[in-house]
């Protein structure tokens, strides 16, 4: 009896060990909220464009959600230009500081959004007309905003949407006058100003081919010419239907080829019909006619089930999609942080009901959201 003694006390160590590591593991799985932030803490970043109200904290519903599901915060307005620099020697840095200072005080990755855009521009910069001018112009608004948050912006949307549908540059004011030099010139300087942070071009329906073959022709010269380039931002401003998994697939490989880095940096998905899947015209046409008709604005008064459903299922899809991808994939960032606020209430068509985002009117996360929590949970 006295000779087993030990051996029984081992098995007993042994056993009672095992079963505090497994309650250690469980605890700490319990004490880890159920976030996307935490979901996807091995995978990539995960945010949300976020507004005047969550920055001065007027939207505190709001501003808890984005402080429990996110780690990561992109200004959906205030950083552009006509805000930043409403005249050639004005900065209004007041709300972009507070910003700034909630992404610090919440430990995040902070994106400034965005240097270089043709649109929301300021009026002043119609006026230029000579491309000595606008360089100067282009390198004084770099340099200014870029250095005054060195350290605490980590990843600048240098340059939004420079290209049209089929990759050739878009004539916007900016290349009107400079061609496409203003793109290497915003960048060159972000780089001077912040050498650490993380620089990116960023535009809609990157998964189209020729607009696809646009950006890497872009990169390529940028990187020949020795200009820091870190990453692509693929908007994706999405729909049920479209674009495919495997378009939105091949960018990202053909991205990632580029050595740098892909970003989902305005993901939504319009639960509404657009102007442009019933007539096929421009996206930039006026689409006001379509105010007021019912037919374009099918859930006013609530969400249809099927609706719902596919939208969960295109989530999940698409999340499936960027797990495959993670080692190329360094954010996903939400256009957004509830169905309330989104942008797609009133674009393309004013005054309109859309839920394209996780959280619906209610700050309540919505089944998509489950969804894409699941993934993680299950696997
Ligand atoms: C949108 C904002 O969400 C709207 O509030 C504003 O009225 C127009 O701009 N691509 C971009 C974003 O890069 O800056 C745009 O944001 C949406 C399309």
């Amino acid at each position: 009896m006295l000779r087993i003694a030990p051996l029984f006390l081992m098995f007993l160590t042994f056993f009672s060990c095992k079963t505090e590591k497994k309650e250690v593991e469980n605890q700490t799985k319990e004490q880890t909220p159920i976030s996307l932030k935490n979901a996807f803490a091995d995978d990539f970043y995960v945010g949300a464009a976020i507004n005047s109200s969550h920055i001065n904290k007027t939207d505190t519903l709001g501003l808890n959600l984005v402080t429990k599901e996110y780690n990561t915060i992109t200004p959906e307005n205030i950083m552009k230009w006509m805000y930043l620099h409403p005249a050639k020697d004005t900065f209004f840095f007041d709300e972009a500081d507070a910003y700034v200072n909630l992404g610090l005080e919440n430990d995040m990755h902070i994106v400034g959004h965005t240097l270089v855009w043709h649109s929301q521009i300021a009026d002043w910069m119609n006026t230029i007309k000579d491309s000595t001018e606008m360089a100067t112009i282009i390198k004084h608004h770099v340099k200014t905003i870029v250095s005054r948050y060195k350290g605490k912006i980590d990843s600048w949307d240098v340059v939004n949407e420079a290209l049209n549908e089929d990759g050739s540059f878009r004539t916007s004011l900016l290349y009107n006058v400079m061609g496409d030099s203003y793109l290497e010139i915003a960048f060159t300087e972000a780089a001077k100003a912040d050498p650490e942070a993380s620089l990116v071009y960023n535009d809609y329906n990157l998964w189209k081919p020729e607009k696809r073959e646009g950006v890497v022709r872009l990169v390529k010269k940028l990187q020949a010419k020795g200009v820091k380039i870190d990453g692509i931002g693929m908007q994706g401003h999405y729909s049920i239907p479209g674009p495919t998994l495997k378009d939105i697939e091949d960018s990202i490989e053909a991205f990632a080829a580029l050595g740098v880095k892909v970003m989902f940096t305005e993901l939504d998905i319009t639960a509404l019909p657009n102007p442009w899947e019933l007539d096929g015209a421009a996206v930039e046409q006026d689409y006001s006619t379509y105010e007021g008709d019912i037919t374009m604005n099918p859930y006013a008064d609530g969400m249809n089930d099927s609706i719902n459903k596919a939208l969960s299922v295109r989530y999940k899809d698409l999340f499936s999609l960027f797990l495959k991808h993670k080692e190329a994939i360094s954010r996903v960032t939400f256009w957004g942080v509830t169905d309330r606020e989104t942008w797609l209430n009133d674009w393309p068509i004013n005054g309109r009901t859309n839920y394209p985002l996780l959280f619906d009117r209610a700050y309540q996360p919505k089944d998509a959201y489950h969804e894409i929590i699941a993934l993680k949970q299950n696997n």
